[in-house]
């Protein structure tokens, strides 16, 4: 399979195609989103909740992310691989900032790094694409802010945080950002900051007129308990295979499993 690149996601965007991103977080998930053509993948700091047990996404750490990411690579080699920087690896300082996304694409193998935030980190970009780091932006809902921000509320519903919206769109995109995810923000503002850009929106909450989609793969596919408003589940795993180990479980019990297909002489 060719290789996807930033700009085959660019030349995509401007074909009118709608791109495909999926979170994954491993090996197996990176393979599953190969074998289904999902354009590229995303290795969200949300693992530290869809797969580490936690409440929201601050406590994951570089070391956790590289790994992660790592796995994704192994499953994936010719995936387009984004790694998103996890909280307080770029907020410090740009040098701290630099240091940790040059790991993250050396040590791992990913394509790009992602990170939250808009205008006040325009300068940051610009230092990370100047020294040749793909970087996606992340405006809108910001999940890393949520101490600050009271829980996660949708952006962009008053005409103030709606400009700030489109102006932190527009700021990233001139700093060099690639693509820019949108998170919860109203349909009609993913229309209008999408229309401002000449690089793709990525919207997750955000509405139909987004450049493309990204979901968190364990909603994709029904493994949580919780199912956010703009996430559809297009199965039920986590119901499938609480079935499968239970069967699994009985047939210990009852001595009906292994058999002797299972058993070595
Ligand atoms: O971490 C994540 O999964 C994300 C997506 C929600 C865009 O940032």
């Amino acid at each position: 399979m060719k290789k996807v690149t930033v700009s085959t996601l660019l030349k995509r965007r401007n074909n009118g195609e709608k791109l495909v991103m999926s979170t994954a977080y491993d090996a197996i998930q990176s393979r599953l989103c190969m074998a289904a053509g999902i354009d590229f993948m995303l290795v969200g700091d949300s693992v530290a909740m869809t797969q580490l047990g936690f409440d929201n996404t601050l406590p994951v750490t570089m070391e956790q992310m590289l790994s992660h990411t790592a796995a994704v690579r192994r499953g994936a080699p010719e995936a387009f691989v984004v790694f998103d920087m996890p909280f307080m690896s770029y907020q410090t300082s740009d040098a701290e900032a630099m240091k940790n996304a040059g790991t993250a694409l050396k040590s791992t193998g990913a394509d790009a790094v992602k990170l939250e935030g808009g205008a006040e980190y325009a300068g940051l970009v610009r230092k990370m694409t100047g020294a040749g780091i793909p970087v996606m932006g992340h405006i809108g809902l910001m999940p890393q802010r949520v101490q600050v921000c009271g829980g996660y509320k949708i952006v962009g519903r008053d005409a103030e945080s709606a400009d700030k919206v489109l102006e932190d769109a527009l700021a990233l995109q001139d700093a060099g950002v690639f693509a820019i995810v949108l998170e919860c923000i109203p349909e009609e503002l993913g229309r209008k900051v999408t229309e401002a850009l000449c690089i793709p929106t990525i919207g997750i909450g955000s509405g139909k007129y987004c450049s493309g989609q990204v979901q968190v793969i364990t909603d994709l596919l029904g493994m949580m308990e919780f199912k956010p408003k703009h996430a559809k589940r297009y199965a039920e795993i986590g119901q499938l295979m609480t079935e499968a180990l239970k069967n699994y479980a009985d047939e210990v019990r009852s001595g009906t499993f292994p058999t002797p297909e299972n058993t070595f002489q």
